[in-house]
């Protein structure tokens, strides 16, 4: 089977576009690979966090994941730093990343501009991190969102620059985007991130979400109710294609397109979607908190498989690039 390989940061509350973007992809594709889901703690110390949040917030990133549907039966979910030959390969790859390329990152020109007092070497070798994780299980495919294609796009240059100095390795892995690789914020404009205060919780209460909903921008050249809308220019109908039926999708679209349902009636029908959806995930993760043991040996045991594949493929590596001693 062919193998995944993607990670979600531990750096605040997870949100739909997360969701929509990439977990609920990981969960389908589970059936058809062989699948390795991690909490990337490393990449989130590259811009300013909360030290004592750490902890909890990995743990509540995993519960999430797990809740959501990526339970042990299905695949491997573990914490990025539980494996440290991540780190050790993101050094090798270092010497063959070029500095021009991680220079050109829209990610890392965005970050250097929210934390200009720390534009560290973290924020611009990020990219290589990422390589090191999707490479050190060998993983052909990596499903993310619409904003990591890049990185994506990268890890692959890494893997060819790496084989065609050191001999045949790494595969070259593809991306894999979601029916939802893009959602905005409840602004309408800037992506939904963590960062920008514009997002809907996955553990928020129905009555936030409904409220989120409620002042959330929608198509902006609808003006009055009487107005016909443009679903094509409006977020809330790209959530509605992402949490509602096809037969209310066209419904509210039709809708939309002739005025015949207004803004508030339309979110309406999508916070019921959306809560319907988000209700049992949210059920489960009052049930796992109950029992931290539980996430804590999913994650040991993930950790343990982990370990085994990345070990042999840095001992490969190693081996390759001529450091490893045959005589000690
Ligand atoms: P992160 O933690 O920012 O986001 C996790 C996943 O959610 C997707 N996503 C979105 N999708 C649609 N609409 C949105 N508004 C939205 N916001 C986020 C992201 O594209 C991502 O798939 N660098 C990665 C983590 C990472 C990784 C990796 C991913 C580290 N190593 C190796 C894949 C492979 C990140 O910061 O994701």
């Amino acid at each position: 089977m062919d193998r995944i390989f993607s990670g979600i940061q531990p750096s605040g509350e997870i949100h739909i576009g997360n969701y929509v973007g990439a977990i609920r992809n990981w969960v389908q594709l589970t059936e058809r690979y062989d699948c390795i889901y991690s909490v990337v703690d490393y990449h989130a110390i590259t811009i300013e966090y909360e030290m004592e949040l750490m902890q909890k917030r990995i743990l509540e990133t995993a519960t999430i994941l797990v809740a959501c549907g990526l339970t042990p039966d299905k695949c491997i979910v573990f914490v990025q730093s539980h494996v440290p030959e991540h780190t050790e390969l993101a050094w090798v790859f270092n010497s063959v990343t070029p500095i021009g390329e991680l220079e050109r990152m829209t990610q890392f020109k965005e970050k250097s501009k929210q934390h200009r007092q720390n534009i560290n070497m973290g924020l611009l070798g990020y990219p290589v991190l990422q390589a090191a994780d999707i490479l050190i299980y060998k993983a052909g495919y990596v499903p993310v969102g619409e904003d990591q294609t890049q990185h994506v796009e990268l890890s692959r240059e890494i893997a060819r620059k790496f084989n065609t100095r050191y001999g045949e390795t790494f595969p070259e892995p593809k991306v894999l985007l979601s029916t939802a690789p893009r959602i905005a914020g409840t602004d309408g404009q800037a992506k939904m991130s963590k960062s920008m205060n514009n997002a809907i919780g996955l553990l928020e209460a129905p009555e936030v979400i409904r409220e989120k909903l409620r002042s959330a921008a929608t198509c902006p050249h609808r003006e009055r109710r009487s107005d016909p809308g443009h679903p094509e220019h409006c977020n809330i109908f790209t959530m509605h294609q992402a949490f509602s039926k096809p037969d209310e999708i066209s419904g509210v679209e039709q809708g939309c397109r002739t005025a015949g349902i207004g803004c508030i009636e339309c979110k309406e029908i999508l916070y019921k979607n959306m809560v319907e959806e988000l209700g049992p995930i949210q059920a489960r993760v009052k049930e796992m908190n109950a029992r931290p043991e539980y996430i804590v040996d999913v994650l040991k045991s993930g950790a343990a498989h982990c370990k085994a594949i990345a070990s042999e493929v840095m001992d490969e590596v190693r081996r390759k690039i001529g450091v490893k001693s045959e005589w000690l």
